[in-house]
């Protein structure tokens, strides 16, 4: 069976997507559905390119046990958007960066993670915050574990697995 292709993405790639990445790898992994979904992370920017996690991020992780050693800030590129299924944005201003840098193509699934969070409050916030301004590690971790559960509940409801 074809592997399903999650890609997370933010502005710098040292904060959010790569707390998403792990995180998601560890529930994947946890729910023995490792060999169907791949997962990964880039940024819109160039700015941290080649730069490791954010210590606070890196932190985050560790406290659930989840390591990130040897993952390293990367730029999106148009084969990376081509070969995922799923590109995840963690903030709105995401969706114009990526789309400024990879043009569309019919087969990728563009949007962001709090999209999969079920909510009937209508002022429910859409967008991670973004931890590098407010230092709040905090809430971007509650809102990325959120949003990665309900994503992984529906990529295993849609693809049956
Ligand atoms: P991230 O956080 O997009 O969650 O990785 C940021 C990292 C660096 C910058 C902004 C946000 N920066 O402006 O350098």
């Amino acid at each position: 069976m074809k592997r399903i292709n999650v890609l997370f993405v933010c502005l710098g790639n040292i904060c959010r997507s790569p707390m998403a990445e792990f995180y998601f790898r560890h529930i994947v992994a946890k729910a023995g559905l490792e060999s169907s979904i791949e997962v990964a992370s880039a940024a819109v920017s160039s700015e941290e390119q080649g730069n490791p996690v954010y210590p606070n991020a890196r932190k985050k992780l560790a406290e659930y046990g989840i390591g990130c050693n040897g993952k390293r800030a990367c730029k999106i590129t148009q084969s990376m958007y081509d070969v995922s299924d799923y590109v995840i944005a963690m903030e709105s201003s995401n969706l114009s960066g990526i789309r400024r840098v990879v043009s569309p193509n019919s087969h990728t699934v563009l949007s962001l993670l709090l999209d999969y969070v079920k909510s009937d409050n209508p002022s429910f916030c859409r967008n991670v915050a973004d931890p590098w301004y407010t230092r709040d590690f905090d809430k971007a971790w509650n809102d990325i574990t959120l949003g990665c559960d309900a994503l992984l509940d529906y990529i295993r409801e849609k693809h049956r697995l």
